[in-house]
This record gives structure tokens, sequence and C-alpha cells, in this order.
């Protein structure tokens, strides 16, 4: 392993904006085992009352997710939310096109409104812009969100959910450019749609904010063309603009996939440009952000069928070390994109496209699920604009790119502050100087890596803590300087207070 030097440039002068808590979102969907066996399993030795699985809620919450959207996702094109509610023996069994499987809707709107308050994170409903029509999305607002009085509103009641569940954030469809999608729309008609039922929903609820549908990922033959279409016809209903994408090392190409910051980086970017073109084009006073609500490493090859059964074992994703170093630089492009991004949600929070497996009644967690949880309990305030000065990677995709990825924020009010620092180098580690710009006193309080010597490491059942993210002794402040070591292929995270 050789040497290099790095340079990390921090002055809380230097803000981008603050950082949304809505940034930290998880994304659960009846597909495969998210629900069933994943977060509700009644059988299972950790249901609690409610059959929620306790050793999953625990793990959930010390990751902190602020927000969860449900209930899909490609089920979401075909559900009727009414499946979904009232005495469960009553539920219908149905055949589930979306991932073929047979849904027994045992969990439905109510239980996932309860499973966040469990958690303590804001619910993020989706209706359905498939088989749904726009008067079901506005009657789903009503059953939520008004008091009582009213059809759909004493419904809850007679539920036993007496007081509205305030649910304020809501997407408006799921993916409705791709052709996979039930009921698949092109722009105008999704973007007419979206409007008309924006529209009725807010009429139902003035304070709830609005997700459209953007691009499924910038390959899609329609991007960008379908977000400025929709955007056009759906601005001023609309409070945020979906992005979706799944990162993968497709081509086996390990240094291009370990700088897949710089596409996220480019994705965002496309779709800020769009969403100013659009508000200058409609000469609208009104703004529109970003919400990559659904994000996350999947390109393993797992079945994504069920054969019609309950509950498949369906993209059941085992990530390695590199996958957990491109899940760190996404998270840092949150922060430094964090004036136009205001949500995210990871796909999905247990068992799918997961960082958390379950397995009868044990356990998993996979390296990413540290990352995030480092990222979820630490950036707070406003994130910083960093400077770095580091040596140079080549990369067949993208050229040569920084060998760190960097991301920083500050929380005026505590004094406190994080910086996230990812080494895509394979094989050089980095003796790198952190540098206060301030000239206020520093003190380090944590440090925290996540390391390992072959990117295709993984935790497994026999192993599960083989990469972990382990404190490190912090490292001491001359100077308003320290110096840190970060190994190739490392994730490290540095805590200060000034
Ligand atoms: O998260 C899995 C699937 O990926 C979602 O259902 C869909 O929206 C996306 O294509």
């Amino acid at each position: 392993m050789s040497t290099s030097k790095a340079q990390v440039f921090i002055d809380t002068n230097r803000t981008i904006a603050s950082i949304s808590p809505l940034l930290f979102g998880g994304f659960a969907e009846h597909m495969g085992r998210c629900i069933y066996e994943g977060i509700y399993d009644p059988e299972s030795s950790q249901a609690d009352s409610r059959g929620f699985r306790k050793d999953v809620l625990d793990a959930l919450r010390k990751q902190a997710y602020t927000t969860i959207r449900y209930p899909g996702g490609n089920f979401l094109s075909g559900y009727n939310w009414l499946d979904g509610v009232g005495p469960k023996d009553q539920r219908p069994r149905r055949r589930e096109l979306a991932w073929q499987s047979t849904e027994t809707n045992q969990f439905g709107t109510n239980e996932f409104i309860e499973f966040c308050t469990a958690i303590d994170a804001k619910p993020m409903l989706a209706v359905n812009m498939g088989t749904g029509t726009i008067q079901a999305a506005s009657d789903l607002v009503e059953y939520c969100n008004v008091p009582d009085g009213t059809y759909w509103s004493d419904l809850r009641v007679s539920h036993d959910y007496k007081d509205p569940h305030d649910v304020r954030y809501w997407c408006v469809g799921n993916e409705m450019d791709g052709f996979w999608q039930i009921g698949h729309l092109d722009a105008v008609e999704y973007g007419k749609k979206a409007l008309e039922a924006a529209k009725m929903m807010k009429w139902q609820d003035p304070t709830i904010k609005t997700v459209l549908c953007g691009s499924s990922n910038d390959r899609m033959p329609t991007y960008p063309e379908w977000d400025r279409t929709a955007l056009e016809i759906a601005w001023e209903a609309m409070d945020y603009h979906s992005m979706h994408y799944y990162a993968g090392n497709r081509e086996s190409d390990t240094a291009s996939y370990l700088a897949s910051a710089v596409l996220l980086e480019r994705f965002v970017e496309t779709l800020e440009g769009t969403l100013r073109y659009v508000k200058a084009k409609r000469r609208s006073k009104h703004d529109v952000y970003l919400s990559w609500d659904e994000w996350q490493v999947w390109y393993k090859g797992d079945p994504i069928q069920g054969n019609w059964t309950e509950a498949p074992h369906l993209a059941e994703e085992i990530y390695n070390l590199e996958d957990a170093l491109v899940v760190a630089q996404w998270l840092n492009v949150f922060l430094r994109k964090s004036h136009v991004l205001k949500i995210a949600c990871v796909a999905q929070i247990v068992n799918v496209i997961s960082w958390l497996q379950t397995r009868g009644d044990e356990l998993l967690k996979q390296p990413s699920y540290y990352v995030f949880k480092l990222f979820s309990n630490l950036a707070r305030g406003e994130a910083l604009d960093t400077l770095v000065k580091a040596p140079m990677v080549e990369t067949k995709e993208y050229d040569a790119v920084p060998a760190l990825d960097v991301s920083s924020s500050f929380n005026f009010e505590t004094q406190k502050g994080a910086i996230f620092l990812v080494n895509r180098s394979q094989t050089e580690a980095m003796v790198t100087d952190i540098v206060w710009q301030n000239g206020n006193p520093v003190q380090i309080d944590e440090a925290w890596q996540l390391t390992g010597r072959d990117p295709k490491e993984s935790n497994s059942w026999d192993d599960p803590n083989r990469l972990v993210a382990n404190a490190i002794s912090t490292p001491d402040v001359k100077d308003d300087r320290a110096t840190i070591q970060l190994p190739p292929l490392s994730f490290t995270v540095v805590t200060f207070q000034l």
C-alpha cells in the first residue's frame, strides 16, 4: 500500500444551504419481504403486540429515519387503498401484478401510520396514478387528514383511528414514464392527471405537499424531456419533483463504480436546470425542489417476480464494501446539493434491496447500514462547501476524479460539525490534513471508520461483523489543523466542535 497526501479545508462561513432533515428517509413497498417478514411478522418471536418486528424497529430507529415513503413503487400503480383498511379478516387476498405475488393486505395505510409513529418518522404516502382515479386519490387524503363528519373521515374513525393521521407528504404516482408501470402514461397525459389529482388533494387539505413523478433514471429515452413536460403542466400544484436511481458495478469496473458521485451529481444538476427553466418559462414565483425518493445500489440479478406466492424472496441484494462506499458518496452528494434536494428515501428499508436482512428471527446488517446511520445521526444544520485537494484517480467512465469525495456539515446552534470522507483509491492511503479556516479553537469529538482490503468483501450470517464502522482514535488538533490517515477503500467521519 502506498501513501499520498491530501488536504480538506473547512470554513463554516462557506455554507451551501440548510440540510433538510427529510434527506434521511426510507422507502417501504409491498414487494418481496419488505413489509411481510420485514416490518410486519406476527408469527415471529420478535413481534410486538401489533405484529411489528422489534429487532427491525430497533435497527431502523438507530438509523434515525426521518420519513418513510409507502406503499410503492410499482406496486402502487395497481393498488386500491381500500383493500388495506378495516377489519383484517375482511381484507381481500389479491394477485399483485407488479411483482407477480399474492398480496394479503394484512398491512395497509393505518398499520403504516402506526409503524411510522413507532420509529418516529413522518409518513409519505403515494397515490395510484396507474389504475387509480383522481377521485380515489382525493378520498385517501380525506380518509387520512380530515378530522371527522364526512364519509371518508368517518370511515377512518370507524376503523378505530379517531385522530387524523395528518400526512403531509404525498407522491402523485410512481415512475409513470416507465413502460413497465401498470397504467403507464406519456408525459402530457401524466402531467394533466397529476395536476388534477393534486388540485383535488390540496382542496381536501391545503397543507399537504405533493411530489410529481420524474424520470425513472437518466437512461430513459424520454429523460429529461419527460421532466420538463410534466413539470410545465403541473408546476403550480407540485412542491417536489421526484428522482429515482439504482447504481451498480455492472461492468465489473471498480474504479469507475467508485466514482459514481460524478454521475449522481450530474443527474441532480440536469434536473436542477430543468426546474429553473420551467420556473422561468412559466414566469412563476413558486418553487419546486427535488425529492430523490428511490435510491440504492441494485444490480446483482436476484429474482424480481414472485410466482404468485406470499412474501417471496425478491431483490435481496448482498452488499459489499464498494457498494457501501458508493452509498457514502451518494449521501455526500445529498449534502453538496442540499440547496435543491430536500427529500430522499433509500429503497428499501428492509429485505428488498436493503442493507437490513431478516432470516427467521435473526437480523443481518450489511456494511452500508452503518454508513447511512452515521450520516443520518451526524449531518445537522448547514451543509458546507468543502474545499478538497487530493491526487487524481483515473477511471474509464469519468476520466480522472479526486481520490477523496467529501462533504461536511455544521450546526450553528450547537457549534458542532461533521466531515464525511470517502477514499476511493483502491491502493493508496491518503494522509489528510483537515484545515479549519475560521480561526476559532477546534476540538475533535469522535472519529469513525469503515474499511476493508477487498472491494468485494461483505458481511454474512456466519461473519456478520466483518465490515462495521469502528470508532478510531481522534487525531490531535494543532494550529487549526489535524492529520488523519484514510486507508484505501475507506469511509471516515470526523466530528468536531468549535
Ligand atoms: O424499489 C423497487 C422498484 O424500483 C420500485 O417499485 C420502482 O419504483 C422502481 O423501479
